[in-house]
């Protein structure tokens, strides 16, 4: 069964690791149309053109850097506007350095929340106008576990804003449900990704025994965008193998 078959999605992040895992998983499950979205305009393209050999799906391809309020009203407004609706948001751009404490300056702190944080906020807002006149709509934020555990490698502003992230999301549930939006987050352990290519992590150490693919986030993901879901809202999906357990 196609669960997606007929919807409409926009996926920030969208050129590659979780984004594209997610983009692949929703053409797999015959959605409708895709919008992605990204920075890296020449990934974005390559991932769009994976899909369209693999499954036939056109993608919507926006060139977009989520800290910019205008282009994001630009950029929502646009994908909304070429796909006739739109029904899920999966917010999954966002940044992480390595590092130690000493090494975050102001700038870097800011820059981690104005993307992680106050961008993704931007593209949610965006999202609710739409959503709330077709009074149906999902929303999926990207987080981590590091939000809860502190991390491990990366330096504080990364789980300090994946944290914001989780109230956020909350927040957003509560204003979304009476015009039924639902938004819940994936909290992702760790997975063999390019933001997470030099951690050097222990397969060991995780108990299912293995680091994470974008395809075990896409999973959560997919659930969380579709109606089996539709009495969730304002949750948190833990994708880690097993690393913490709440
Ligand atoms: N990989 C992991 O282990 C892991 C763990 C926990 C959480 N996450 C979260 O999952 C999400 C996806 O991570 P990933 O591992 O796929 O990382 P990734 O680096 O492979 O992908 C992130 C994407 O976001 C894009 N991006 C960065 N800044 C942007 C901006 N200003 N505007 C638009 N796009 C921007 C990047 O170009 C990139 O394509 C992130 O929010 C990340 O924090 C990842």
């Amino acid at each position: 069964m196609f669960i997606l078959e007929g919807k409409t999605a926009l996926i920030t992040g969208g050129a590659g690791g979780i984004g594209a895992a997610c983009a692949k998983m929703f053409a797999r499950h015959r959605i409708g149309a895709l919008t992605l979205t990204d920075v890296r305009k020449e990934n974005l393209l390559r991932t769009a053109g994976e899909i369209e050999k693999e499954w036939g799906l056109a993608c919507i391809c926006i060139d977009a850097d989520i800290r910019k309020e205008e282009a994001d009203a630009a950029m929502v407004a646009e994908a909304a506007d070429r796909m006739g609706r739109l029904d899920i948001l999966v917010n999954c751009a966002g940044i992480s350095r390595m590092g130690r404490l000493y090494d975050v300056t102001g700038e870097q702190w800011d820059f981690t929340f104005d993307i992680n944080v106050k961008g993704l906020f931007f593209v949610c807002r965006e999202a609710f106008r739409i959503m709330e006149k077709q009074k149906n709509g999902c929303i999926i934020n990207l987080a981590s576990q590091a939000a809860r555990g502190g991390g491990i490698v990366v330096t504080p502003d990364y789980p300090s804003s994946k944290a914001a992230v989780l109230t956020l999301t909350k927040s957003l549930a509560k204003s979304g449900a009476p015009a039924g939006i639902r938004v819940n987050t994936v909290s992702p352990g760790l997975i063999a990704t390019e933001m997470t290519a030099t951690f050097g992590y222990d397969p060991a150490s995780v108990p299912l025994g293995r680091i994470g693919k974008g395809d075990d986030v896409a999973g959560a993901v997919l659930f969380l965008a579709s109606d089996y879901a539709s009495y969730i809202t304002g949750a948190c999906i833990d994708v880690n193998g097993g690393i913490a357990m709440i």
